[in-house]
Formats: structure tokens, C-alpha cells, sequence
């Protein structure tokens, strides 16, 4: 199916129109944060779902239940999403904690008035890229990417969804609000580091016995067994995870088995344009 079939176009930017209905934009749009609200933000493949399962482990400290019992959508839920509609979040008890792949700019009036708590997990694009390309061929609410280099045309001009990494990064780079900057790399080579850091922004001071404990949790291999986090709950019309897994490989620089050479410098070239004006380092670079 098509673009014009599958997706909608709002505020510039493609949404598959299967999760995200006209009244989800509504909700959101009408949506009142608290400010302690822990917002977690991410352009899509970038580690929405390991955080999903660390911010909720963080913040209840010993209590294992949510994760190993609630769905990650629910224990976490996209404000976008058609499902944040039924989930009563206007009753949860605080800290509430979402998810969004909204950029900066399309952001409701009260998140700009109220400020909550917001994580930015960045990715290494390539890997972003690598990441959505079996991603796109397993789901069925998402366009067929077509070959690797027909969908590496499409992500570098952003005609996927959730519009433009760079412009997504970007975004939320120039954000002034309060936000601690995550890097996916820095949470594969040094998770208890991250989580500690994380911990911290949320005031959180967790004795080293659970961190451990909680980072061996959160490890690639030990998560992809939890079916509250691995999407095996979703049917296979669907995610087809014959085809391709969600939790696929998760690792930093899978990009340099995917990639030919022209790609990389195809790639490479994009980025180095639309990247010129970002002072911020990435530990990719
Ligand atoms: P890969 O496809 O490269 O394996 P998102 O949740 O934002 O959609 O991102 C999905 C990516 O994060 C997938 O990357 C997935 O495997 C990876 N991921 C999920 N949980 C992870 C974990 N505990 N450790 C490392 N990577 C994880």
C-alpha cells in the first residue's frame, strides 16, 4: 500500500494512520502535563522500548511487577497513540511516565508551559536506518520500504515516519527546556553508567546492588525474553516477527554490516550537509 493509504500527514510529517487516528492527535493536543512527568522522546529505532523498561524500573526502585506484567504501551504510553486515550492517564498517579515521537515543534501548549521531565535517547542514524529497514518490511501499518536504496532515499529526506531524524534531532537539540541528552551507544557500552545517570536526573539514588540488578534486566538478551517488552503480545497481521524480530540485534555499528560503499558515502553526504550547524557532539562522530 501507498503513502496516501497507510499514513497521515500532520503538522508535515507522516504518522501511520493505524495508530494514530484523528482523536489521538486531538487528545494530544488537548493533553495537560504535570511537571514532574517524565517524558521519554525519541525518533523511532532509536531506544524507546529499552527505556521504556529502565524509566519505569528506575522509578518504582525494587518493584519488578509493572514490567514483568503491564505491556511496555501501557506502562508507557505513546500520548500520540490511539491506546493513551483509554488508559485514564489524567488519573495516574504521579510521576507518570510517556512516551512521544512527536519533534519539538509539534509539542501541545501545555508541554511548553509546564516543562516536564523529558529523556532524548539519540542513535546513530545509520544505525536508525538499519534498525527501520526489516522494520518496515515486517509491519504492515508501515509503507514497504522497497530496496535498501530506495529506503535510504526516502529516510535521508525524511518521507518515513516521524518525518526527518535530522530535523527530529535537531529539534529537540535547540529545545531549552529541561532535558538530559541519552546516547543508545553510551547505554551499550556502559548501561549501569546510563542508568545511574538517568537515576540521578529523576532524583532518584539507587544503591549499587539494584542497578546491577536492574541493568541485568535491562540487557539486550535477558529483555528480549520479556513478552511484556518484546512485542510478541502484538498479532502477526500486524508485526510479522517471522520476518524480521523487533528486538533484532541490539547493538551499536550494525550499520557497517548493511551498508555498501556507495551507500555510506551517499549517506555520509547527506549528513554532513544537514548536520553543518549542530554544535552538539555526537559520540558517533
Ligand atoms: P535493532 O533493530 O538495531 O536491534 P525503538 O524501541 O526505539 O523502536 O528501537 C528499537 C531498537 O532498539 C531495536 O534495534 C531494538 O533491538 C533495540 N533495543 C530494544 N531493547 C534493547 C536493549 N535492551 N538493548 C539494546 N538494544 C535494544
Amino acid at each position: 500500500m501507498t503513502e496516501a493509504e497507510l499514513y497521515t500527514v500532520y503538522k508535515g510529517v507522516f504518522l501511520p494512520s493505524h495508530l494514530h487516528p484523528a482523536e489521538s492527535l486531538k487528545y494530544y493536543e488537548d493533553f495537560t502535563f504535570r511537571s514532574d512527568d517524565i517524558l521519554i522522546v525519541t525518533y523511532p529505532k532509536s531506544g524507546t522500548t529499552w527505556m521504556q523498561e529502565i524509566v519505569p524500573l528506575i522509578v518504582s526502585e525494587r518493584d519488578f511487577t509493572p514490567v514483568m506484567t503491564v505491556p511496555n504501551w501501557d506502562r508507557a504510553p505513546w500520548l500520540e497513540e490511539h491506546r493513551a486515550i483509554t488508559l485514564n492517564l489524567e488519573q495516574r498517579p504521579s510521576p507518570r511516565i510517556f512516551a512521544t515521537h512527536y519533534h519539538c515543534q509539534m509539542m501541545n501548549e501545555s508541554y511548553f508551559k509546564v516543562k516536564p521531565r523529558v529523556l532524548y535517547v539519540m542513535r546513530n542514524p545509520k544505525d536508525v536506518f538499519t534498525s527501520s529497514f526489516p522494520y518496515y518490511e515486517m509491519a504492515s501499518f508501515l509503507v514497504n520500504p522497497g530496496t535498501q536504496d530506495e529506503f535510504m532515499e526516502k529516510f535521508l529526506d525524511g518521507k518515513v515516519m516521524f518525518g526527518s531524524w535530522f530535523d527530529h534531532v535537531k529539534g529537540w537539540l535547540n529545545a531549552e527546556e529541561h532535558i538530559l541528552y541519552v546516547f543508545y551507544e553510551e547505554m551499550i557500552a556502559d548501561l549501569k553508567g546510563s542508568l545511574e545517570k538517568i537515576a540521578q536526573y529523576l532524583g532518584k539514588s539507587l544503591s549499587p546492588d539494584l542497578i546491577e540488578k536492574i541493568a541485568d534486566h535491562c540487557v539486550f538478551k535477558n529483555m528480549k525474553q520479556n513478552k511484556m517488552s518484546n512485542y510478541s503480545l502484538v498479532p502477526e497481521e500486524f508485526m510479522n516477527q517471522t520476518k524480521s524480530e523487533f528486538m533484532r540485534k541490539g547493538i551499536a555499528g550494525d550499520w557497517k554490516n548493511h551498508f555498501t560503499e556507495a551507500q555510506e558515502q551517499r549517506f555520509n553526504s547527506v549528513y554532513k550537509d544537514k548536520t553543518k550547524d549542530v554544535k552538539f557532539k555526537f559520540v558517533w562522530d
